[in-house]
């Protein structure tokens, strides 16, 4: 079975979307476009009546549902109808909590109990947590973090997207060992070419480095976000 990924154009590339119940990582460097497309991975699920939770542990709630807002997600509808959880683990310190579903440290354990009730009470089908990094801010013991990250995700019955963020192009995760847990790895680039004119111009391209089960092209593809979201040419050239 597969899940659709609601990112136009990758579904042709990937025998028409996840494997269900699979993992993937999505990487790329700041900018690259990672919490576009998890929100319309999230979003394009709610449409197809999945439900998700969206953990995020950079940007406030506040600030995607306002981002959704200018591609015409309207999350906050699939939120008042118990579809979608934002879980707010963004943890500023000092801020009281105006989330219903929050967490104010960031303690593995209680993240990943929480993440399992709530999937459990929406019955949630595909599950997003952007980013990882903020979890191993305290840099001990980050291989048996993933791991228990894994097992709960292994657990649940979503298909989840977890998202790097990496500080260099041509890595694909922040500490070499996320990619362990997950049967997909997604990047995301970024890069600066020349243009004609002299002028420097930079072009976005996706690359599906690995999905297990599945017969795809290892090529980078470009593409490009406008007010439907991000939109893959499938036909497009590299340079
Ligand atoms: N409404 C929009 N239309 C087109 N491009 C956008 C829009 N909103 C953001 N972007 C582009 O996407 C980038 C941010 O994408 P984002 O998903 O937040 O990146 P990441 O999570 O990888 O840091 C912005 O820097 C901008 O270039
Ligand atoms: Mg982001």
């Amino acid at each position: 079975m597969r899940v659709k990924t609601g990112i136009y154009g990758l579904d042709v590339l990937i025998e028409g979307g996840f494997p269900e119940e699979s993992t993937i990582l999505l990487s790329g460097m700041p900018g690259t476009g990672k919490t576009i497309f998890c929100l319309q991975y999230i979003y394009k699920g709610l449409e197809l009546g999945e439900n998700g939770i969206y953990i995020t542990l950079e940007e406030k709630p506040e600030e995607l549902r306002r981002e959704a807002k200018r591609f015409s997600w309207d999350l906050k509808k699939y939120e008042n109808q118990k579809k979608l959880v934002i879980f707010d683990a963004s943890a500023r310190v000092g801020l009281p909590p105006t989330e219903k579903y929050f967490i104010e440290d960031l303690d593995i354990e209680n993240l990943l109990n929480k993440i399992y009730d709530i999937s459990l009470e929406i019955k949630a089908k595909r599950l997003v947590i952007d980013s990882l990094p903020p979890l191993f801010e305290k840099e001990e013991d980050i291989r048996s973090k993933i791991h228990k990250i894994g097992r709960i995700l292994n657990e649940i019955d979503c298909t989840s997207i977890i998202v790097s963020e990496t500080l260099e192009e041509n890595r694909f995760s922040r500490f070499g060992v996320e990619e362990f847990i997950a049967r997909g790895l997604i990047t995301l680039h970024l890069e600066e070419i020349q243009s004609r004119l002299r002028m420097k111009e930079c072009r976005r391209s996706i690359f599906v480095r690995k999905m297990r089960e599945t017969k795809h092209k290892v090529r980078r593809y470009p593409f490009y976000i406008d007010e439907n979201g991000i939109n893959i040419d499938v036909k497009g050239e590299l340079l």
